[in-house]
């Protein structure tokens, strides 16, 4: 338990998977947290729905695990259509897009994860789809080569990305509503936590849902990953009931801090502080120092931390804050003290 990373977002592993599919929110009603967004798209729909029209493309943007992909099946649900999911990654020629497109009925929710990573050939093979429902075919080759246009019937694309700054301008504009997640509250994570523990049979009390709510660093996906990591220690270590002393327990084994920040957060701050004197240091040189991949920093660490006030990004890199030097028990430096007094 201890040597596995319990914030790591890492994929999710088949049980996972079959437990988050049951803990999924199966309608707007369910959906917990995120009340702006869950608002104008209530209204988006019952518009839509009164016009007798396809629900405008839609594009989610938010860190890993904070429900973009439970979002996309709670308006499937409300609009009483299908949802067909693919990612990015997945498509990796225009031609793979053909046939999902041409078997969309009037209505129905393209879901496409990651859809910062579709290719730019399918991309523009995109763009008429998405403007007028027309998809053009180059048939034959050379002198010969024809376009053929063809009528799809309307749809909505919903659009998934941790990263919606490198979606290009001509993506982004072709989207009618945009929602930016944001991290949790504690008092909407410990409804995660209390409606998590009734469906999986596992009985809480309010303290250690609050504790468990404290330390998922504003997620979702992984309060209810803590909640069964304290489950098992309970059962393991416990009597078999959680106590706010069990959830203690077993946070602290996992090496979860009260502020919900693991190994690799602290790590993160001490190599900027220790190896690059606080910043501002360049993500490549803090990638390089810790061994770790670029893009987990940058979706995964820094979003959390930044948001928390532990790090500050600058033209000219991350600089850690006041906050992360006491975190660490270190002592300020000379020049953070005058700015602090
Ligand atoms: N608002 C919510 N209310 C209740 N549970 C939620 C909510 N949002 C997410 N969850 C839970 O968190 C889990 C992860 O959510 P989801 O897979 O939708 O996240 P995501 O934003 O799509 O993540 P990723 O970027 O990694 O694809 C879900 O299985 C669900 O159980
Ligand atoms: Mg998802």
């Amino acid at each position: 338990m201890d040597q596995e990373r319990i914030l790591d977002h890492s994929p999710e592993n088949e049980e996972e998977k079959i437990v988050n599919l049951s803990l999924r929110p199966a309608c707007l009603a369910d959906f917990i947290g995120q009340k702006s967004i869950v608002s104008s798209l209530k209204i988006a729909i019952i518009a839509a729905k009164k016009r007798l029209e396809s629900l405008e493309h839609l594009l989610l943007s938010g860190p890993p695990g904070l429900g973009k992909t439970s979002l996309a099946y709670c308006v499937a649900k409300e609009m009483g259509t299908k949802l067909v999911s693919t990612s990015g990654p997945a498509i990796e020629r225009a031609g793979d897009l053909v046939g999902i497109l041409t078997n969309l009925e009037e209505g129905d929710i393209l879901f496409i994860d990651e859809i910062h990573r579709l290719s730019r050939v399918v991309e523009e093979f995109l763009y008429p789809a998405m403007e007028s429902f027309q998809i053009d075919f180059i048939i034959d080759k050379g002198p010969y080569a024809k376009t053929i246009k063809f009528n799809l019937k309307p749809f909505t694309l919903i659009g998934a990305t941790t990263r919606k700054g490198l979606l290009s301008a001509p993506l982004r504009g072709r989207f009618g509503l945009f929602f930016d997640f944001d991290f949790y509250a504690p008092e909407d994570l410990i409804l995660v936590v209390e409606r998590s523990a009734c469906l999986l049979e596992i009985e809480i009390d309010k303290p250690s849902s609050y504790q468990i709510a404290l330390r998922s660093r504003g997620s979702p996906r992984l309060a209810n990953r803590l909640l069964r990591r304290v489950r098992d220690y309970a059962q393991v270590v416990g009597k078999g009931v959680i106590t706010l002393e069990i959830t203690r327990e077993a946070c602290e084994k996992a090496r979860i801090d009260a502020d919900g920040l693991d190994e690799i957060d602290r790590k993160y701050l001490r190599a900027i502080i220790e190896i690059h004197n606080g910043g501002p240091a360049g993500i490549d040189s803090i990638a390089a120092s810790l061994g770790e991949a670029r893009d987990t920093l940058e979706d995964v660490v820094e979003p959390y931390l930044l948001k928390k006030g532990f790090i500050r990004r600058t033209s000219r890199g991350r600089e850690v804050t006041a906050f992360s030097y006491k975190l660490l028990n270190m002592p300020l430096p000379k020049d953070l003290q005058k700015k602090l007094f």
